[in-house]
């Protein structure tokens, strides 16, 4: 049998809140989220507001996450954070996003990388993958997905660790999230990948959420998809009630 995955509701803040606002939406979380039951939850603000809401949330259940990291220990990389800088801080890091692909031109070797620094560092790797609409319209969705998990689980053994998020670009900070048939069937895409590549237990293994508009109207049914293991927030995680009633969402479900 293989073992039931613990849903994630993830909070990716981007490039919002200053460390002071970062610290109160941080303890509004805490307030709004109470004891999130049977869900991990976490929230991943800018990297100069880590420590001040490490600090917030100790002794709290919601974990820490980064939103990027650079794929070597120390050294020359001007402007840029290490695994080792926030290994002792955080137990999550994103990876991938699609933000980062498009804008600073990260390849899926290079993500990779990253994925592969995380875990050596003992971080929690929440890798992004997703289509563009160009892609989708073109009918190269499936191929997409495929491609961006592969590389993102190259030269991985263990791949259990991963998560892994379904973010369709076209449903990202546009208030047009996937249908929760579309999340399934991405979902089961990506999944079908990792068996492939490594085999059906640890493709069960992996926990896969969905984000891309994720909010309190739509997240019962998406997060009601078999196989559909938590979500990935960006616009509703920066009001605590929000994200908060997400969570509550993944609990019911459980
Ligand atoms: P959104 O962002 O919820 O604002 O669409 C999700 C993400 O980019 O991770």
């Amino acid at each position: 049998m293989t073992p039931a995955r613990t849903p994630l509701i993830a909070g990716n803040w981007k490039m919002n809140t200053t460390p002071a606002e970062a610290r109160r939406l941080a303890s509004d979380v805490i307030h709004a989220v109470g004891d999130p039951a049977g869900v991990d939850v976490a929230v991943c603000p800018p990297f100069v507001s880590l420590h001040a809401v490490a600090e917030a949330l100790r002794g709290s259940a919601i974990a820490l996450g980064a939103q990027n990291l650079y794929p070597a220990p120390s050294g020359a990389y001007t402007g840029e954070i290490s695994p080792t800088m926030l290994q002792n801080l955080c137990r999550y890091v994103i990876i991938g996003h699609s933000e980062r692909r498009a804008y600073f031109m990260e390849s899926d070797e290079f993500i990779n990388d990253k994925v592969r620094a995380a875990l050596e560092h003992g971080l929690t790797p929440i890798l992004c993958v997703g289509e563009s609409l160009e892609q989708r319209e073109a009918g190269r969705a499936t191929d997409i997905l495929r491609a961006q998990t592969t590389a993102g689980i190259a030269h991985i053994d263990d791949v259990a660790p991963i998560v892994i998020a379904y973010e369709p670009v076209w449903a990202i900070g546009t208030g047009v999230a996937a249908t929760p048939d579309d999340a399934r069937e991405g979902i089961s895409v990506i999944r079908e990948t990792i068996a492939d590549a490594r085999g059906h237990g640890a493709a069960e293994s992996v926990r896969i959420l969905y984000g891309g508009s994720m909010n309190p109207q739509n997240v019962e049914s998406l997060l009601a998809q078999p196989g559909v293991d938590g979500g990935l927030i960006g616009g509703a995680s920066l009001n605590a009630e929000q994200f908060a009633s997400l969570v509550r969402a993944a609990a019911q479900q459980g």
